[in-house]
């Protein structure tokens, strides 16, 4: 086990710039990087791909249980564009799963308890060596509840709409903002009320509004804390 590694766990509502500024800091640290959204986007194509989830929206629950164990997620690093790669029964979706039919499906989806516990699991296995910096809704509650460093992420629904809507279009995806806008408040309302593992921010978590910080400011907050608890980690093993 390397000791020293600490593992970071960035929650927050949709939109609000979590993965870049993970991804940045996991750089930093030469961490781990895991977008657990993508885990539960992942599931959700499945669903989308074997016709579990109806032109009305209702889930075919029953069958997707029954599939679960046949659904492997798993990150892959691509060396030739250096990104971690999202696998899907050993098909990489890193693009698939960011389309508006998976976002739209996707809060219901991972609203399923046994899905999450699934993707809970696979989780809290990738960050048992520390060395991670995971985000997504429930992580410094519930997936490592024992995480160093805590952020929430919060900002202002129309900021995170706008730049929602501008990086889908850098995606190839397109769609009004409108219809971007509508998908976040349906996102963030079944996020924050769902019954199992919902959205809420950790005691012990650090908020970080960033709706008016540039991303070298939430760089620079991040990782501060992100040092100071390593620090601590490494006089504490050391003493
Ligand atoms: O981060 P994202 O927008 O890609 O996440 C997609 C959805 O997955 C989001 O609506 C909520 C859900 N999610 C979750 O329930 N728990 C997580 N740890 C991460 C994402």
């Amino acid at each position: 086990m390397s000791s020293n590694k600490i593992n970071i766990a960035i929650d927050g509502f949709s939109s609000c710039g979590k993965s870049t500024l993970a991804q940045a800091i996991a750089r930093e640290l030469n961490y781990l990087y895991v977008d657990s959204g993508a885990m539960y986007r992942a599931v959700t194509f499945y669903a989308l791909e074997h016709g579990y989830i109806h032109t009305n929206g209702s889930i075919d629950h029953g069958l997707l249980l029954e599939s679960l164990d046949l659904i492997l997620v798993q990150f892959k690093y691509n060396s030739s564009n250096q990104e971690i790669e999202i696998h899907l029964n050993g098909t990489c979706v890193n693009k698939e799963i960011r389309g508006m039919q998976v976002s739209a499906h996707v809060s219901a989806i991972s609203a399923i308890p046994e899905v999450r516990k699934k993707l809970v699991r696979l989780q809290q296995r990738l960050a048992e060596n520390g060395g991670t910096v995971m985000d997504g809704r429930d992580i410094g509650t519930v997936v490592l509840p024992n995480a160093e460093v805590k952020i929430f992420m919060t900002a202002s629904p129309h900021v995170r709409a706008e730049r929602r809507h501008k990086q889908l279009l850098l995606n190839g995806v397109h769609s009004s903002f409108e219809e971007v806008n509508a998908n976040l408040s349906q996102r963030d309302l079944m996020d924050t009320t769902r019954v199992a593992d919902p959205l809420v921010q950790a005691p012990d978590a650090l908020v970080l509004d960033n709706t008016y910080l540039t991303e070298e400011e939430q760089f620079s907050f991040v990782l501060l804390h992100a040092r100071k608890a390593i620090q601590s980690k490494v006089s504490a093993t050391t003493e």
